[in-house]
């Protein structure tokens, strides 16, 4: 078990005290990670407690702590699981040599790329939800937003320590390009596209958290299973707290649906907006939007750069354990891809792909019958309330932005489209601006009363760490 300073000014567990010039560099940063969390981080309650809960070790049984802290000064840590003994690479060219402890030469430009790309997306969303307190539908889901916000924000330090203490000084500026770049910002924008897109509301903030948080599971899956230890350590941690906020956009989404489906009811017919209820045609928009936008994140179908990936034995498939062939020299995937022709699609040709050009597929594949699952929960429950309506994930060619299918246009249904019928049907599938004004109107005031409840979601099943649902979770 790893020995944990908590008392140090950075709390963590990789003895950072030893490493005197590394702290340095660390303590440094601090600083610069404070102001950009208090330019960028939620807006209007840096002074308030928080109920919030804090890494403080990496222990199963009791990593986390419970208490008040103003956010600016949340303790956020450096912790990475316990060291494995002996680790061996589990696949790619490198499979069953030791673990590596320091970055092989070659590799380092691609692993600082990996590195700062899953790290960029951490501020990233802390940016995209930084307005959103000001309209939370209760105390409880507005300690679940800071919750989820400060995770991120160490998430952010999980790659920072990595980046400093590996990358000498590449490392060190691109940790200060870190808090430069801003979500949505046209001249220094976020590098993945989900990432850059406007988190306006809460129902997209859960489908945020469902999809978009999701993609991160997967890719901290596949990062777990890496031969540079150190990447593997951090990113099994991070993905304790991960779960965390995909409950909040399962349970948030669930929530949504409880309450439209209550609506419904009450009024004997399918017009849920007509009592201020978010109508599940339009839920289903927001799922479309944000479930094909996080699909992007997985990256290109066919691509050298993730076969590179797992060759180098850098980032290998989520749960790689349960495979049979971890080398994958042999076998192909079939993929659906578009022939074009002057512009338009001619066909969709499949194509026998070797497996580890397939690599962003097969994470994807993962992903897709993992977000299937909440579908499947908040189908039954409209099923029970005795409603002919369910809800799907639209094909994975609809409303691409990246990828084989990026520039075509495609139905949920997953058939072709030419540009005219996309731009005609496009706000049936997506939610258009009139859309995005009408759901920010339903969420214009906050409810600050810890006994209050919007009136479009539905009360929480329990609270938080035992607490009750009306806590005071956020002393505002
Ligand atoms: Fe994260
Ligand atoms: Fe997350």
């Amino acid at each position: 078990m790893s020995t944990v300073a908590n008392n140090d000014k950075i709390p963590n567990n990789v003895d950072l005290a030893s490493d005197k010039k590394l702290q340095r560099a660390l303590e440094a940063w601090q600083p610069k990670f404070i102001e950009w969390w208090k330019e960028m981080g939620p807006e209007g309650f840096q002074a308030d407690d928080v109920y919030l809960r804090t890494a403080v070790s990496v222990d199963s049984d009791g990593w986390a702590q419970y208490d008040f802290v103003k956010m600016p000064d949340y303790r956020w840590g450096i912790f990475l699981a316990d060291r494995v003994q002996d680790r061996k690479i589990g696949f790619g060219d490198y499979m069953g040599q030791d673990a590596w402890q320091e970055i092989p030469g070659e590799f380092r430009n691609v692993l600082r790329r990996l590195v700062v790309t899953q790290g960029d997306t951490e501020p990233a969303s802390v940016e995209q939800q930084r307005l959103l307190g000001q309209t939370c539908p209760s105390m409880y889901d507005l300690r679940n937003l800071f919750q989820v916000n400060v995770e991120e924000g160490r998430h952010l330090w999980a790659m920072v320590y990595l980046l400093q203490s590996y990358f000498g000084r590449d490392g060190r500026e691109e940790a200060e390009a870190l808090l430069e770049r801003r979500s949505g910002n046209p001249d220094k924008p976020r590098i993945l596209g989900a990432f850059n897109e406007p988190c306006a509301h809460w129902l997209s903030f859960f489908c945020f958290t469902y999809f978009t948080d999701r993609d991160g599971k997967y890719q901290l899956l596949a990062l777990a299973e890496s031969g540079f230890d150190p990447l593997a350590r951090t990113t099994r941690f991070m993905l304790t707290e991960e779960a965390h906020h995909m409950f909040v956009g399962e349970t948030g989404l669930g929530r949504v649906i409880e309450r439209t489906l209550a609506l419904m009811k009450q009024n004997g017919n399918e017009d849920a907006r007509a009592e201020g209820g978010i109508d599940l045609p339009l839920i289903q928009k927001y799922i479309n939007f944000w479930y094909s936008v996080s699909l992007d994140l997985f990256g290109g179908e066919i691509s050298s750069n993730a076969a590179n990936y797992f060759a180098s034995s850098l980032k290998g498939r989520a749960k790689e354990e349960k495979y049979e062939d971890h080398v994958v020299l042999t076998g192909t995937m079939g993929i659906d891809v578009p022939v074009v022709e002057g512009g338009l699609l001619k066909e969709l040709k499949r194509e026998d792909v070797p497996l580890r050009n397939a690599m962003n597929e097969i994470l994807r594949d993962e992903y897709i019958a993992d977000s299937q699952r909440g579908l499947d929960k908040w189908n039954k429950q409209i099923e029970k309330a005795g409603f002919s309506f369910r809800l799907s994930l639209p094909s994975r060619r609809f409303h691409r932005a990246g990828g084989i299918y990026a520039g075509l246009h495609f139905d949920p249904a997953g058939n072709a489209l030419d540009k005219e019928s996309w731009e005609a049907k496009r706000y049936q599938w997506v939610p258009s601006p009139d859309d995005e004004t009408w759901v920010k109107s339903l969420m214009s005031k906050p409810i600050y009363d810890p006994k209050g409840m919007a009136n479009w979601i539905a009360a929480p099943a329990r609270g938080i760490k035992g607490q009750p649902v009306d806590f005071e979770y956020v002393k505002h």
